[in-house]
């Protein structure tokens, strides 16, 4: 049985205060779930909220990084970085950073491997935008960004990866997915991954659900045979939202 994983999506939104007072305020509140409960949040707030989340359940990720170790590269930040301080995971693609910053599946493909090197946990984003999903290209989408985002990774490293789909069309949009719609693209994913390393990795990988998950759609999301839990964006910048989604199940 594939454990859930919920992760939060901070986007650029918190202050390190801000950060550490939430932490405070939800670790009580799920300290006996089973689910791995991820936040992750902005650069700035990584250290302050490593210091908080000291002793709870809950893993600190950053929401990018940099390929490249070290060097002239103004304003980024690299995987040895993020590992030096006690960085857990990583968000990589995520349709944000794809749609304004440019970010290809060759780039994806590289900081995925830059996150691995670290021995960072990256959460791979995937999915297509609203014309794709109306012109029947939903799953030739996802399944060519899983496998661009993939490729050269080996059997060892593979589970080591988390992925995220990712409708565009349903990131802050309220317009969730539905639970079928939600089940099937994951599925293609997981065919996908089965073709390239095997019933086996694809049986183990987790692969989340993001997109307007809310209190009041997870537990129906998440008890899907292939959801294995959530990436959070806008609600998980409430405590008890956030909360309710990760005791939801
Ligand atoms: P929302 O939950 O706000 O739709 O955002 C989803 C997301 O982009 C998480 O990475």
């Amino acid at each position: 049985m594939r454990k859930k994983v919920i992760a939060g999506n901070w986007k650029m939104n918190k202050l390190p205060n801000e950060a550490i007072n939430f932490i405070e305020e939800i670790a009580p509140k799920i300290k006996n779930t089973e689910n791995e409960v991820i936040l992750c949040v902005p650069y700035i707030d990584l250290f302050y909220s490593l210091m908080a989340a000291q002793g709870t359940n809950i893993k600190i990720g950053a929401q990018n990084i940099h390929f490249e170790e070290k060097g002239a590269y103004t304003g980024e930040i690299s995987g040895s970085m993020l590992k030096s301080i006690g960085v857990q995971y990583v968000i990589v693609g995520h349709s944000e950073r794809r749609q304004y910053f440019a970010e290809t599946d060759e780039i994806v493909n590289k900081k995925i491997k830059a996150a691995l090197k670290y021995e960072l946990n990256p959460i791979v984003c995937v999915g297509e935008t609203k014309q794709q999903r109306e012109q029947g290209l939903a799953s030739k989408v996802i399944e060519e960004q899983t496998k661009k985002a993939l490729e050269g990774l080996d059997e060892e490293d593979i589970l080591k990866v988390i992925i995220a789909y990712e409708p565009i069309w349903a990131i802050g949009t309220g317009e969730t997915a539905t639970v079928e719609d939600a089940n099937e693209s994951i599925k293609v994913i997981r065919n996908q991954i089965e073709q390239i390393y095997g019933k086996g990795v694809a049986e183990k990988i987790i692969i989340q659900y993001g997109g307007s998950v809310k209190s009041t759609n997870a537990k129906e999301l998440f008890n899907a045979s292939d959801i294995d839990g959530g990436l959070v964006g806008g609600a998980s910048l409430i405590p008890e939202e956030f909360a309710n989604i990760i005791n939801a199940v």
